[in-house]
């Protein structure tokens, strides 16, 4: 049996003026309603209803084969770039279905980007790197400038301001995963979505990365995905559970404060999971 937790869609806010609270819509970035997804005929995730908050770190975890990559492609239609898939049900970004005739996917990623599991710099400079999103994008400003603040802003412009004519592929691998957040964000996007951003680092890059996350969430709403409890629990505001069924469809289990999940978890599964005593 699954059961989710959510925060109500409405919250109550207290009027300073004396006036009756007035209930206000929670601010969204992204929302996954009754999402369930298909690869061919098979069912990698059902009926997952997910409403992330902007500026909010929202975590993603659960074991492996459960989804967690799956529903974050199909946050930003990145999905239905593998042949024959498909999904049912909605994903509303800025409360739109991003599924709807005549939007374009393209600028639809631009506006919500996403880092992967393996740094995946271009064979080009440093510099270029970065400059890649801008131009395609037909940045009309000054493009040095928007490179450094990128590059500042993804914590990498001290280790690299002397050497941006440099090969991307000559950074260590934590270089190289600041510099694809950099690349993700110099196009200014709402949302990042990362997909095991630190699983190929080690524990000094990782600290440099989970900083960085905790730092860009006050412009972007972040979704990340991660094995690492320890990373779930330091780096985010609320966390999703995921596990398989026996017909090895992915399925929520649990959406709450991220506290809460690590500390007092509503249900057994994910008390199992988090302690250690998944089997
Ligand atoms: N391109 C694909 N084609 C067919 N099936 C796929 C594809 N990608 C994933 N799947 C299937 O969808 C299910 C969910 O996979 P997914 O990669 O989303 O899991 P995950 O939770 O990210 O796992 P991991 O923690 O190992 O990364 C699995 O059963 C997987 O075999
Ligand atoms: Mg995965």
């Amino acid at each position: 049996m699954t059961t989710v937790r959510m925060r109500p869609i409405m919250t109550r806010v207290a009027a300073k003026t004396g006036e009756p609270a007035q209930e206000t819509a929670v601010d969204y970035a992204i929302e996954a309603r009754s999402l369930r997804a298909y690869y061919g005929e098979n069912l990698a995730l059902k009926d997952v209803t997910l409403p992330m908050r902007r500026n909010y770190v929202t975590a993603i975890i659960g074991p492996s084969g459960c989804g967690k990559s799956t529903l974050v492609r199909c946050l930003n239609r990145m999905h239905e770039l593998v042949p024959g898939a498909r999904i049912e049900g909605k994903v509303l970004f800025g409360g739109a279905d991003i599924n709807a005739a005549g939007v374009d996917p393209v600028e639809l990623r631009s506006r919500i980007g996403m880092v992967f599991q393996k740094p995946n710099p271009f064979p080009k400079s440093i510099y270029a790197n970065v400059a890649f999103g801008l131009k395609i994008n037909g940045h009309k400003g000054n493009m040095a400038e928007a490179v450094e603040r990128s590059l500042r802003q993804a914590a990498l412009w001290d280790e690299v301001k002397d050497r941006l004519n440099s090969p991307a592929l000559s950074l260590s691998g934590g270089q190289q995963q600041r510099l694809c957040i950099a690349r993700a964000i110099a196009i200014e996007p709402e949302v990042v979505l990362m997909d095991e951003p630190c699983s190929a680092l080690d524990p000094i890059a990782t600290m440099a990365i989970e900083d960085l996350i905790r730092r860009l969430k006050e412009r972007y709403s972040i979704v990340i995905v991660t094995h690492n409890m320890q990373q779930a629990a330091r780096v985010s505001d609320e966390t999703a559970f995921l596990m398989v069924d026996q017909d090895r469809a992915g399925y929520l289990v649990e959406f709450d404060a991220t506290e809460r999940i690590f500390t007092n978890p509503s249900h057994e599964q994910t008390e199992a999971y988090i302690t250690g005593r998944f089997s």
